[in-house]
């Protein structure tokens, strides 16, 4: 019997997040008690997934003011929320967190609500949008699962499950209710170079749920879907612009062609938090540049010719015209879908 997991918890004496870093091989804890150390663990990818990273944010928010003093408060929540709105550029999810913490709780300053009782609320609504989170990608799980054939082969690329958010998890949240229906024969899961979040987490956290799940390299899907192995794609995203196009982890994009070339559905399983229609289109999604010693490093060891540059940019976009439909906790969106987002987003 495994033991169940969590993958962040605001908790009396800190943050603790599941350090995924380490995984598959060992589950360990990290306990993070101020906004600089949630930081450097979004940073570093010890907490990742675009919904994870805005509860984190929140979270981090909650641990900063608790070690605040009361003369200090105003000046912690602001400086916390720059530090941790600085730390990775693309997830959208983030910024929205912060926004709503911020808004929320300078306004509670303002009013002049008493010190200890702003610590309480700050802890409270991490915690709230951390439930809020779960009770969407259930919602997004429900949504999604009728769009599952019977006996399917999905493919899906790095990691939108239980670990990319605060449970459940997007792309994944539809795996795990179709899978609960009887209709997923096996999942592909792309390996995502470089930092494997798909051979590390995806494969982890499907086979402890029990459903059938596959590695494969991201250099597979081609062949596959030619062979009539892939029924179909889903997704998960760190931001969705207003006219549909799609940021998600880099490698997305050449799977929405091969899919569209092969008359594959994709899929992107997304919360409303991640469309952001302040972006009129995928060109002005700011694209994260990770260290290149990701790329020509692994597993710790040099892989390149030392001194050889390489790109490392963390998300690709894939255009509106080659997403079959967008899954969010309101329902399915399809072609229009600017139209579709935009009336989701105001309902
Ligand atoms: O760099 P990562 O691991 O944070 O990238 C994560 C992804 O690209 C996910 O697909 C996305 O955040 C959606 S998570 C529900």
């Amino acid at each position: 019997m495994t033991e169940p997991f969590f993958t962040l918890r605001l908790d009396d004496d800190g943050v603790r997040i599941l350090d995924q870093r380490c995984l598959p091989e060992a589950e360990r804890y990290l306990l993070l008690r101020s906004a600089e150390e949630v930081a450097r663990a979004i940073e570093d990818m010890a907490v990742r997934g675009a919904p994870a990273i805005g509860v984190a944010a929140a979270m981090g928010v909650a641990v900063e003011l608790a070690r605040s003093s009361d003369a200090e408060l105003e000046a912690g929540l602001e400086r916390a929320c720059r530090r941790l709105a600085a730390t990775r550029p693309t997830a959208v999810n983030l910024s929205w967190a912060l926004t709503r913490v911020r808004e929320r709780l300078a306004a509670r300053i303002e009013a002049g609500v008493d010190p200890e009782a702003l610590r309480r609320e700050a802890r409270e609504f991490a915690r709230t949008l951390h439930a809020e989170d779960v009770a969407t990608c259930r919602a997004i799980g429900e949504h999604g699962a009728p769009l599952v054939p019977e006996h399917a082969r999905l493919l899906t690329h790095c990691n939108a499950g239980g670990l990319a958010t605060a449970g459940y998890g997007t792309a994944l949240g539809v795996v795990r209710s179709a899978a609960r229906e009887g209709r997923i024969e096996r999942v592909l899961a792309a390996e995502t170079r470089p930092f494997l979040q798909g051979a590390r987490l995806t494969t982890w956290e499907l086979d402890r749920d029990g459903i059938p799940v596959t590695l494969i390299t991201d250099s597979m899907p081609g062949s596959l879907m030619r062979a009539g192995e892939i029924d179909l794609v889903v997704v998960g995203a760190d931001r969705i612009a207003a006219n549909g196009d799609v940021a998600n982890k880099i490698g997305t994009y050449p799977l929405a062609l091969l899919a569209e070339f092969h008359g594959i559905p994709f899929y992107v399983a997304a919360p409303l938090s991640t469309v952001d229609l302040e972006m009129p289109d995928g060109d002005a999604i700011p694209i994260e540049q990770r260290d290149p010693a990701e790329v020509t490093c692994f597993a710790g060891r040099r892989i390149s010719a030392p001194g050889v540059p390489a790109l490392h940019p963390a998300f690709d976009v894939t255009p509106a015209a080659q997403v079959t439909a967008i899954i969010t906790e309101a329902g399915v969106v399809r072609a229009p879908l600017a139209a579709g987002l935009r009336r989701q987003k105001s309902a």
